[in-house]
């Protein structure tokens, strides 16, 4: 077909016509082709009319465009987007500091960026109590920045930067790979506030440099609260034609897509991988060279979203002023005690740890607490298990005495 037209063409004495259609990108692109400074880049875009195109790199300007969304079904290439990101915006963090947290409800695939000093955690979707813990430290960090940032005023970070010549405050960068499983964790779970955390931090973060990046199969997983402030998409390949007409993208483009071929403000665009190769061997390698350079540079740790541990030794244990300590605190992972004084009450169901309470207690009453004993005498406590089963016995009103009198101090 085609040679009979060229056969035409040149018969007639026409001009070869110019080709109207895209050069076609590079199936595997390699992240090193894109530039590093001047916000993340992550694919090549072609732009420009026919005849005067050029391959642009997208870059995502998390200033303006706040929180991104990357949606494609399975295998399109979502994790891999979010790793590109991640990694291009690694790459600048002596110039941009940067501090990024993962949290992995889609199978493992952000693992190989914990090595970045770039990153504070990369946590599993489940462990509930981390993702709490970062929530909270986002929260934290966020209201800190606001009241900062409207002091001076600033309305972005990088106005802030510029203004208090405090050039080292990180952006942060949060990830979410995979939101149907975190949604179904977190949103209707009842007393955590994880979700309504996230919503909050969605509407305010663009202002204070705090960002996410959410993957999702298609754009209807991520509810209208979230979406709407969701300033851009990256569109990979999806599993049906009415997914892409939501989106408002032509469901040609992208029908028979290789993995890694999106849609960006209706450009077709490749996303980058860093090492240029599909392999994920390969990119474990090329990230932990990354890594290596970033720590070469001297590039500070971003703070770690630790576990609270199953066991902590009581030798382990700092102070509480002079309170007695018996335990870290869930939010702070700092040492909580109670103040040693009137009545304490421990309740919990059988085996929970009531007995191993009181005694860490009683230790820790002797070593923090003791100033708080009665003016120039001894510290004195009375412990008494299991005051229910004195129920009914003769020695029921004594006990409910004593109780009475310690407190009334
Ligand atoms: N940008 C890309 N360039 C080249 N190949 C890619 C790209 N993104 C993904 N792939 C290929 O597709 C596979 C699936 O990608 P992945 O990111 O795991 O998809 P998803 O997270 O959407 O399920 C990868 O293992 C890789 O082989
Ligand atoms: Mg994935």
């Amino acid at each position: 077909m085609l040679n009979s037209i060229q056969t035409a063409g040149a018969t007639l004495g026409l001009a070869t016509p110019r080709k109207p259609w895209l050069v076609p990108l590079e199936r595997v692109l390699d992240l090193a082709q894109l530039p590093v400074a001047g916000g993340p880049a992550i694919a090549l875009e072609m732009q420009g009319e026919p005849g005067q195109q050029r391959q642009s790199p997208f870059l995502f300007d998390p200033d303006s465009q706040g929180n991104l969304a990357v949606l494609g079904t399975s295998g399109s290439g979502k994790s891999t987007a979010l790793r590109t990101l991640l990694l291009s915006a690694s790459r600048d963090a002596e110039q941009n500091p940067l501090h990024i947290y993962g949290i992995d409800c889609a199978g493992g695939a952000l693992g190989m960026l914990g090595a970045l000093p770039t990153v504070g955690g990369i946590i599993a979707g489940e462990d509930g109590e981390r993702v709490a813990r970062l929530m909270r430290h986002l929260v934290a960090t966020a209201t800190d920045r606001a009241v900062r940032y409207s002091a001076l005023p600033a309305s972005t970070l990088s106005d802030y930067r510029q203004v208090s010549g405090n050039v080292s405050e990180p952006r942060i960068i949060v990830v979410i790979d995979g939101m149907a499983n975190f949604r179904s964790s977190y949103e209707f779970r009842s007393g955590d506030t994880t979700f309504a955390a996230l919503a909050q931090l969605m509407s305010v973060g663009r202002q204070v440099g705090i960002h996410f990046i959410l993957s999702a199969d298609r754009s209807g997983v991520i509810p209208s609260a979230l979406n709407a402030n969701i300033q851009q998409n990256v569109v990979l390949r999806l599993a049906s034609s009415n997914d892409y007409g939501i989106l408002g993208v032509p469901a040609d483009i992208l029908e028979d897509a290789p993995a890694g071929r999106a849609v960006i403000d209706g450009n077709e665009v490749q996303i980058a991988v860093l090492g240029g190769s599909a392999s994920l061997g390969e990119q474990s390698v090329a990230a932990q060279q990354l890594a290596d350079r970033l720590r070469q540079t001297g590039i500070a740790a971003a703070p770690a979203i630790e576990r609270l541990a199953e066991r902590i030794p009581l030798s382990q244990l700092g102070a509480d002023g002079g309170r007695a300590v018996i335990g870290v605190a869930d939010a702070d992972l700092l040492p909580v005690g109670i103040a040693p004084e009137g009545l304490v009450v421990v309740t919990g169901p059988f085996r929970s740890g009531k007995t191993t309470t009181i005694k860490t207690f009683v230790r820790t009453t002797l070593r923090d607490g003791s100033q708080t004993g009665p003016a120039g005498g001894e510290p004195s406590m009375i412990v008494v298990e299991s005051a229910g089963d004195f129920e009914g016995s003769s020695a029921e009103a004594v006990v409910a005495s004593l109780i009475k009198a310690a407190r009334k101090d």
